[in-house]
């Protein structure tokens, strides 16, 4: 396996790819790897013949009172999961490689990728600037790397949808793949945040996933009023003492506007807190 480290590396290897013809798949991740991680390697592979994950803890989408500082960071066990995943190439860039200092008087960095409209609601309303980071560093990855096709998991479904939304609109040439998320035996959704939660609050977060089942059974069961479809979904995480929700919300899967009436593939979507740490969920009706 290749680690790469510096952008200059990564570009040459890429070019050399494409010199050969090869379609490049990449899987972009903050490290702390999971199987919520793997299941987008393992995407990748049965789609695109070289696979590059990178990893990078981009301090551009966190905020100041974000965990940045503690987030996990273990580059050695992260390698050593994508090795088993048969993947060659890492790119594993330091931040001043990203983000090196711009001349003094010049803020840090100057150039910006937003995709307005998606970028301020749900998420984004509780965490300012966080997307335009997002944005921001995929749109860096794309340009240094320049992936035929990019896989991302629907356990960001924000995320997700802005992504698509940026590429769309800025006619990038890369193919967008969305994945299932992976969840553990109890439903809790896969993150590299869970580690926070100590055992109670690890078992309050499953909250998350009931909301939503609740949700869906009474979809299925014919109610249409995304009102009281989500406030079904709020008033089983407030009956959770070690929950503070953040929202619970139906909206429309595209445009992320909130809906009335939820049609079929209309998308649940929720955060709360347990202790410090912010989970997020989302279910497709
Ligand atoms: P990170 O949180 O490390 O997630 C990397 C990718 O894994 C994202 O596309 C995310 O949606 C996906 N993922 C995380 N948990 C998952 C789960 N349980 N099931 C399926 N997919 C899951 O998302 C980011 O990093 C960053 O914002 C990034 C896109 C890398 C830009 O910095």
């Amino acid at each position: 396996m290749k680690i790469l480290t510096t952008i200059a590396e990564a570009q040459a290897v890429c070019r050399q790819l494409r010199r050969e013809g090869r379609r490049l798949g990449l899987v972009p991740t903050m490290g702390a790897l999971h199987e919520g991680h793997l299941s987008l390697v393992r995407a990748a592979r049965t789609q695109t013949p070289v696979v590059m994950a990178s990893i990078f803890v981009n301090p551009l989408q966190f905020g100041p009172q974000e965990d940045l500082r503690r987030y996990p960071r273990n580059l050695e066990q992260d390698c050593r999961l994508l090795e088993a995943e048969e993947v060659k190439l890492v790119f594993a860039p330091a931040a001043e490689e990203m983000y090196p200092a711009s001349p003094a008087g010049l803020s840090h960095p100057c150039t910006f990728v937003e995709v307005t409209g998606l970028s301020d609601k749900l998420e984004g309303k509780s965490r300012p600037g966080h997307f335009r980071g997002v944005t921001t560093v995929v749109n860096k990855l794309f340009n240094l790397i320049a992936p035929d096709v990019a896989f991302f998991g629907q356990k960001d479904a924000q995320q997700a949808v802005i992504i698509r939304r940026m590429v769309g609109d800025l006619n990038m040439p890369v193919q967008v793949v969305v994945c299932p998320t992976v969840r553990e035996s109890d439903g809790l959704a896969m993150s590299s945040r869970n580690r926070y939660l100590d055992t109670l609050q690890r078992q309050a977060a499953t909250v998350l996933y009931r909301s939503l089942q609740r949700v869906r059974s009474l979809f299925d069961a014919g109610e249409r009023s995304a009102a009281t479809l989500a406030e079904a979904g709020r008033g089983v995480i407030r009956e959770e003492p070690r929950a503070r929700l953040d929202y619970f919300e139906i909206v429309d899967p595209e445009s992320l506007a909130f809906l009335d009436a939820a049609p079929p593939g209309a998308l649940a979507v929720t955060a709360a807190y347990f202790g410090e740490t912010r989970l997020i969920d989302n279910l497709l009706l």
